[in-house]
């Protein structure tokens, strides 16, 4: 057993601390659990205006590898020596901020740790989840969640679907992917999943009603998706780029649109990665590919929540979560994302739900 794992155990029987993982250093290729620091820290007391959340669960994101590295990006990279960045659900356990009472449940960036003390400044970015939950707080981490509105936004407005039109989607049955499709079909859209073995093929058709799902570890990406998309594809739902998106490229038709969403299969690479090299094809198809980020659409998030709620309710979506128990797991539950180990969203259980 790791030091940190048994520390854990034994901080978790006594509850006297504040678990945190702190950036160690940054990633050469796959992250490692020594890339971060297992640090334990007093919970911190509160002045005026602050409040004390305390983490239920904690999001693991691919775009954790993305802040964990020195590049340009959305966001400043996180330090080394500070808690890791990443969004949570949780608890208010103490308030002295007049917004927040002890129970309220809600989100924010808090980061890997059981306790965060959000100052008076930043208290306007917690976000309230809605009382009552009408769904698992679960959900609030899936569909409900960031993901789900990454789907949401991404699909509809950037790649704005039209009934009939066939959509493909890469990382298909992960956190974003699985939802798009679902949207795409609530569209009456052909919905075609890319992913990375034959069971999850199987439940993006059996279970979600895609209409087909390719394996591209096993086929020929060209072949099938010709097989797959005989009117061609109107809308490609970007999560990964890569050798994925050159073999879509020529496939796309006339006014086709690529909402680019995430670039997964680079995020782990040590040198720049060449291509797209069909390029050209979006020029001759006069294809529209718009990157976007949800965090330009949190202010709308409740238009998401609203849909994606009834699309619940009426089991027009459904969804999978890979729920690892335990902060101190945390670092190597990363690598599911990494490694194609899981369907859906992937989270980790913190603490217990309040009662
Ligand atoms: N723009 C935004 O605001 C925004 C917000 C959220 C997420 N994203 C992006 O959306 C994408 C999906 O995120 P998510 O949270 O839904 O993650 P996810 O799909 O739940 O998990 C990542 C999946 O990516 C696939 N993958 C990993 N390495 C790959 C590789 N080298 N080549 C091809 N596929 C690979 C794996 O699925 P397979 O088994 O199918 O290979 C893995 O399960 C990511 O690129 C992420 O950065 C963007």
């Amino acid at each position: 057993m790791l030091y940190y794992e048994r520390q854990s155990k034994i901080a978790c029987m006594n509850k006297k601390i504040n678990r945190q993982f702190r950036l160690a250093a940054r990633p050469v290729g796959l992250v490692k659990e020594s890339d971060f620091e297992y640090r334990e820290e007093p919970i911190p007391s509160l002045k005026d205006g602050e409040v004390l959340v305390r983490t239920i669960y904690l999001s693991l994101d691919p775009t954790n590898r993305i802040w964990m590295s020195d590049m340009d990006q959305y966001m400043p990279p996180v330090e080394i020596g500070s808690v890791m960045r990443g969004g949570i659900i949780g608890v208010v356990e103490e308030s002295k901020n007049q917004n927040f009472k002890q129970g309220d449940l809600v989100s924010g960036m808090l980061g890997w740790q059981d306790y965060a003390l959000v100052c008076s400044d930043n208290v306007s970015s917690l976000m309230r989840l809605p009382n009552p939950l009408l769904a698992p707080l679960t959900a609030f981490m899936g569909p409900l969640g960031a993901t789900g509105w990454t789907a949401y936004f991404g699909l509809l407005d950037i790649g704005q679907p039209k009934a009939g039109e066939t959509v493909v989607v890469s990382a298909a049955a992960g956190a974003v992917g699985s939802v798009v499709g679902q949207i795409a079909k609530v569209k009456d859209c052909r919905v075609v999943g890319i992913t990375s073995s034959d069971e999850k093929c199987r439940w993006l058709v059996e279970e979600l009603g895609f209409d087909a799902a390719i394996n591209y570890k096993t086929t020929d990406l060209v072949s099938a998706l010709a097989q797959s998309c005989p009117k061609g594809i109107d809308v490609y739902f970007d999560n990964v780029g890569g050798s994925i998106l050159d073999a879509v490229l020529p496939k796309m038709n006339l006014y086709g649109r690529i909402p680019l969403c995430g670039l997964i299969s680079t995020y782990n690479a040590s040198e720049p990665v060449p291509g797209p090299y069909n390029y050209s094809q979006i020029l001759m198809k006069r294809v529209r590919v718009q990157g976007f980020l949800i965090l330009d659409y949190f202010s709308q998030s409740h238009i998401a929540i609203k849909d994606i709620g009834q699309w619940l309710q009426q089991e027009k979506i459904k969804y999978a979560l890979e729920i690892v128990e335990g902060l101190e797991n945390a670092p190597k539950a990363l690598q599911k994302l990494f490694d194609g180990n899981k369907k859906g969203k992937l989270l980790v259980k913190v603490s217990e739900e309040p009662s």
